[in-house]
């Protein structure tokens, strides 16, 4: 039997940070501050809480988001600039527990397209940022850009450099959402196993979602030695999203023979990316895993009657646990008698078999015309059915 305690996996929600650079999902200071309460609430154990450089609001949010938040670290983004780094210094100041994130582009791609520089002066400036960032707290979290792309040679040797020189954690994101399962976690594998100093740091995932991949690659990134996920409420994020905080969270806990633990109230969720959804004006798909509209949906026969019989041969996760409003039995042309006869049931009619062979004849008709039959077109198929009768 293994005895051993679960791990806990850090949530770093960066819903305000990677998930406001959506378009048209920016927030204002209020919006953020409700926000942020609410994540706290959920349980996450980081908040990014925005990238203070970048605007007088955005410094604003985090000033007032540090004020507020008790319970939660609250993070601030900066590039590798001294002046960056200040800025999310000050913003901190008030944050019961404040931490830096700092960090630079590590892959070729970045190295010479975006920096014109070399393989060296970028791992003096890795060096210098977190020394930097080191002035204002000891809580910092060095990023790799575009780690997912990088050589793991060279990355290893940036990973101990910064480690070194005073970064708690270290970010291995996945910028692109470039990496297949199985290259993410070799990746997280092999800095576990060549970057010397590794025990001094949580290794963190951070995954975009470009090949949808997003996901997958956090929970390699886990099995493989990672501690922490960096993702956001309903996989907002730039471009296909970042890895979503509701999916990684629920795998770890549908998957809890894999021993691992996070300290998220599951019950939230729903309620949680209901609000993210309305105050960042951003729908959620209906057929989001865990909190879509369609997640506890069930439309076919052959689905249907085999959950009227027994839930679990179609659900894995109780809508409760999620604080989904619960399972729903759709009446569509692909519905069959169970189903019918249920909802009836539901409506206050007791049919026997044969009136429901008669009924389901009826109802055909009118479902091939429609996308879905609603309670309104019941009551009028049983009006109909008591007049002959
Ligand atoms: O995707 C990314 O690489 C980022 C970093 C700034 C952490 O968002
Ligand atoms: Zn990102």
């Amino acid at each position: 039997m293994n005895c051993m305690p679960d791990q806990k996996i850090y949530i770093f929600d960066t819903t305000l940070r990677d998930g406001e650079q959506v378009p048209g999902c920016k927030l204002n200071t209020k919006e953020k501050i409700e926000l942020a309460l609410a994540l706290e609430d959920l349980g996450v154990d980081i908040i990014e809480a925005g990238f203070p450089i970048s605007s007088p609001g955005d410094f604003q949010s985090v000033e007032e988001i540090s004020k507020v938040i008790r319970n939660a670290t609250i993070c601030a983004l900066s590039r590798s600039v001294q002046k960056d780094i200040e800025v999310a210094g000050e913003a901190l100041k008030k944050a019961k527990r404040g931490r830096i994130h700092t960090g630079i582009g590590t892959s070729d791609f970045h190295i010479k397209g975006k920096f014109n520089s070399n393989r060296e002066d970028i791992l003096a400036r890795a060096i210098q940022c977190v020394k930097w960032a080191r002035n204002y707290t000891d809580d910092v979290e060095f990023y790799a850009e575009d780690a997912g792309r990088t050589d793991n040679e060279y990355l290893a040797r940036v990973i101990e450099a910064v480690i070194a020189a005073g970064a708690t954690t270290v970010n291995i994101p996945d910028t692109t959402g470039y990496c297949l399962p199985s290259q993410y976690g070799e990746k997280i594998a092999y800095l576990v196993n060549n970057v010397s100093n590794i025990d001094k740091a949580v290794i963190s995932c951070h995954c975009h979602n470009d090949l949808g991949l997003a996901t997958a690659n956090s929970i390699a990134g886990v099995i493989n030695g990672a501690r922490q996920i960096e993702c956001t409420i309903n996989g907002l994020g730039e471009r296909a999203g970042n890895t979503s905080l509701e999916e990684v969270v629920m795998i770890l806990k549908q998957h809890h023979t894999l021993g691992y633990t996070t300290s998220i109230k599951a019950q939230q969720l729903n309620p949680l990316s209901r609000l993210v959804s309305d105050t960042m004006r951003m729908p959620v798909q209906p057929n989001k895993a865990i909190v879509g509209s369609n997640a506890f949906s069930h439309s076919s026969g052959i689905h249907q009657d085999g959950f009227l019989k027994d839930a679990q041969t179609y659900e894995i996760i109780n809508p409760d646990e999620v604080g989904a409003e619960g399972s729903k039995i759709v009446l569509t042309a692909r519905s069959g008698r169970s189903a019918l006869a249920h909802r009836f049931h539901k409506l206050g009619f007791q049919y026997t078999r044969n009136d429901i062979d008669v009924l389901y004849a009826q109802f055909l008709n009118v479902a091939d015309g429609k996308k879905e039959v609603n309670d309104e077109d019941l009551q009028a198929l049983a009006n109909e059915y008591q007049a002959v009768a």
